[in-house]
This record gives C-alpha cells, structure tokens and sequence, in this order.
C-alpha cells in the first residue's frame, strides 16, 4: 500500500488521493432542491451517508462547482433520490452540464416539496438541520421528514465506474473485467 505524502509546499496528490477515495464503494443518488422560485435543482452525488436514526439524520457533500450551490446553502428542504441499478442514464444526466437536468426526466413535487425522481429505490424528504463548509464542499445534514423505498437493486459506484449487481450471488466487476467469485 503506497502512502500519500504531502510535499512541503504543495498538498497531496490530487488525483491519487481521489482513486484512493474511489476505492470506497458506494450508492448513486439524485439530491434535489427548489429555488426561491420554486426552480428544481439536482445533481448526482455518490457522498450521501445515513448519520443518525434518532433524530434522523442523514448528510449529503455539495461540492464547490455544483450547480445551484448557493440554493443549497439557502434551501429549505432537499431530497436524496437513490438510484435503481436502471437509471445510470439520470445518474450521467444530472452531472451533465445541461440547461435543464429535468428536461425529460419523470418527477413529482414531494409532500415537503422537493422533485421526487420517478423510479427510485428510495427516496428521503429532508429538512436541513446543520450546514457545514468543509474544505471544497458544503456538509449539508439533513433531519428525514419523510421516506419511501422499493425492492429493485441499487446503482452501484466505485473506482470511477458503474457496477452491477445482478443478483445476490453476483460479483463486482472489476476493471480487469473479470468477476469476483461468488460465495458457494
Ligand atoms: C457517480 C457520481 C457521484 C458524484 N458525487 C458527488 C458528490 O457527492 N458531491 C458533489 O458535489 N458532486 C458529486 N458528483 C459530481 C456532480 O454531480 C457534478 O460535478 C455536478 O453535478 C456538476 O455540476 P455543474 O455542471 O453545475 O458544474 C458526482 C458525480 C457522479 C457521476
């Protein structure tokens, strides 16, 4: 394992730090907003974790060139929308660089207001309950208001790609293209 080591006038590696990061493999999800208004806005984010069950609270890292930071910052409510293993389309769509990410794109209002994504395996309503900004993102933690899931698969993120799961048995594919084995 190769240690990444800050130069003294320079910080570490970048990109390498990132491929380490990417190692971690994760969800895909759609966090949505409105503007003052009432303009939806998105984008694909790979950062959402769960933080606590009682109170409910789950955070999402809005990064520095996301569209729509300041609403973000400002907004009263945001929704996670986590992707189905069939929807990669919208994950590539909303980290387009496009004048309407919703252009297209099938979604209600949710109860609390935010664009619900149709055909999610689960969708969370928030309220922000604390905003931090940490280094090149904003740590938005969000208190759940409301959720709904379904049964389908999971998009599935790690090492700068889109993985499959198909089925339970099923390994990830890795970049060598050759699949993990499953158990027994
Ligand atoms: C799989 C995936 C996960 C991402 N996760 C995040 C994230 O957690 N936070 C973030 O700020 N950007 C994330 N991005 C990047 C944003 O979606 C993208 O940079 C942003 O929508 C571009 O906004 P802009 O076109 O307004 O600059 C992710 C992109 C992809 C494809």
């Amino acid at each position: 394992m190769s240690e990444i080591e800050p130069a003294p006038d320079r910080g570490p590696d970048t990109a390498a730090l990132r491929r380490a990061l990417g190692c971690f493999v994760t969800g895909v999800a759609v966090v949505t907003t409105r503007d003052a208004g009432g303009v939806p806005h998105g984008f694909t984010a790979n950062s959402f974790t769960s933080v606590s069950l009682d109170p409910p609270l789950v955070l999402v890292c809005v990064g520095r060139e996301v569209e729509g930071l300041e609403v973000y910052r400002e907004c009263e409510g945001f929704a996670v929308n986590m992707l189905a293993d069939s929807q990669r389309t919208i994950s590539e769509t909303f980290a387009a660089d496009l004048p309407d990410r919703f252009a297209g794109v099938r979604w209600r209002e949710g109860k609390y207001g935010s664009p619900i994504l149709d055909g999610c395996i689960a969708c969370l309503e928030c309220a922000p309950w604390q905003r931090i900004e940490a280094g090149d993102h904003l740590v938005l933690i969000g208190r759940v208001l409301a959720f709904e899931r379904s049964p389908d698969r999971p998009l599935v993120f790690c090492q700068g790609r889109y993985v499959s799961l198909s089925g339970e048995r099923a390994g990830i594919v890795r970049d060598d293209a050759r699949a993990v084995r499953p158990a027994p």
